[in-house]
């Protein structure tokens, strides 16, 4: 097979950029190694920034996020007895859309078959061939047993954090950064009627805890545990009962209901030292990752999309590679950006056990309560205004 960018992984990061590069022009051909129905159904963030709703509308993915996402003017922030509304459209005139990433990959995969665009799925022994030199390589196997191997002009890695692309890289590590978090949150999905208008962060002694959403009929909600705890010891009556207490408030009541799925999931905050390398490019988790709080992990990933896709169109359309070497460059600034802001997000909601970081927290967040200068920051960095 020969195409202009091989793109190895059709998570939000690969097939965004295959919308791109197919709008202006540039062919490419995705591979993954899950199926096509795991991808669909993997349960992930759900939270989209302005830019990046901005950059589904620009590749025609928008209309049933338009239609079916909930728009969000703000969030609550909450310490026990206090919830307070962060009104980002009062602040910054800005706001955020509720829509699953379940949905988003959906709608890439509809785009992708009404354009004709094949996709293998289910393939094996990637391997990364000649990213040094102008005619770079990618093998595998496919799902039906053949041997295969695209010839591209680039290769952009979009496989996440796990995927071969990052390891392609010679001394990948030198520059490499990582944080390991010494909690993780165990979210579940719920068939349960709306219990808050908008997205709730509570502090709280026990543990943060959060109450997100899918749709009007599903809820998303998370409470911090132990890294190493185990599903198994948190019965469904428990993490309502931890939810509830979690997020007390007089006058407001946790709805709750049937349970349809469970996880732990880990927290870390990393950052490739190189994002690049010859005609290899890392996009979203291949490249950096976040803890989860604030959502920035697929809103980090849109903005990758966008840095490399412009760097290809002038680089194939306008033989220009000015763009495109800079790349790693661009795409760091608001990489740091993001990494400091989930940090930031992470380390004042989540609980340590230790009593002094729970008074600075609690200090730092009834101060941010008051301040609107604080205020406006989280709001900015909140919808991705950078
Ligand atoms: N070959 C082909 N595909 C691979 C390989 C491989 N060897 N290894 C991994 N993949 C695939 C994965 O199965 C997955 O579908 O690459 C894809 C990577 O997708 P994500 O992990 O979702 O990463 P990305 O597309 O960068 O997503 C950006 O959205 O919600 C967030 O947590 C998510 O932060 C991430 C973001
Ligand atoms: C989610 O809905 O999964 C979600 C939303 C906002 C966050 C984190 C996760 O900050």
């Amino acid at each position: 097979m020969k195409t202009q960018v091989a793109i190895i992984g059709a998570g939000p990061s690969g097939l965004l950029l295959n919308r791109y590069l197919a709008k202006h022009g540039i062919e490419s051909i995705v591979i993954e190694d899950r199926s096509r129905e795991y991808v669909e159904a993997r349960i992930r963030a759900g939270l989209l920034e302005t830019q990046s709703v901005k950059l589904m509308e620009e590749l025609g993915v928008a209309d049933r996020l338009y239609k079916e996402g909930m728009e969000h003017k703000g969030i609550y922030l909450q310490v026990p007895g206090e919830r307070h509304h962060i009104d980002f459209e009062e602040l910054i005139g800005h706001t955020v859309w509720v829509y699953g990433q379940t949905e988003i990959q959906k709608d890439l995969d509809a785009a992708c078959d009404k354009a004709g665009q094949e996709i293998h799925y289910e393939v094996t022994e990637v391997a990364l061939h000649d990213i040094d030199s102008d005619h770079p390589s990618v093998t595998f196997v496919d799902k039906d047993g053949n041997s295969q191997k695209i010839e591209c002009a680039v290769i952009a890695g979009c496989d996440g954090f796990w995927g071969p692309s990052r390891k392609a890289i010679p001394d990948v590590e030198v520059g490499s950064f990582e944080r390991v978090y010494p909690y993780s949150w165990l979210g579940i999905l719920a068939n349960v009627a709306p219990s808050t208008d908008e997205l709730i962060y509570a502090w709280h002694p026990d543990g943060f805890a959060m109450h997100s959403m899918r749709s009007d009929k599903v809820r998303r909600l998370y409470i911090q545990v132990d890294p190493n705890d185990d599903i198994a010891n948190w019965s469904d009556d428990r993490i309502w009962e931890a939810l509830a207490k979690r997020m007390e408030l007089t006058g407001w009541e946790l709805k709750t209901g049937e349970i349809t799925e469970k996880n732990i999931l880990a927290m870390r905050s990393f950052v490739s030292g190189k994002l690049s390398h010859g005609r290899l490019f890392l996009v979203g988790d291949a490249g950096h990752t976040v803890p989860p709080t604030g959502a920035k992990g697929l809103n980090s990933a849109a903005n990758d999309v966008r840095f490399l896709g412009e760097g290809l169109v002038d680089f194939f359309n306008k033989k220009d590679a000015s763009l495109l070497n800079r790349y790693s460059e661009r795409a760091k600034e608001t990489i740091w950006r993001v990494t400091h802001f989930s940090w930031w997000m992470t380390t004042m909601l989540h609980t340590s056990g230790n009593e002094f970081d729970n008074q600075l927290q609690l200090s730092q967040l009834k101060h941010l309560f008051k301040n609107k200068a604080l205020q406006t920051n989280l709001a900015e960095n909140y919808v991705g205004i950078r």
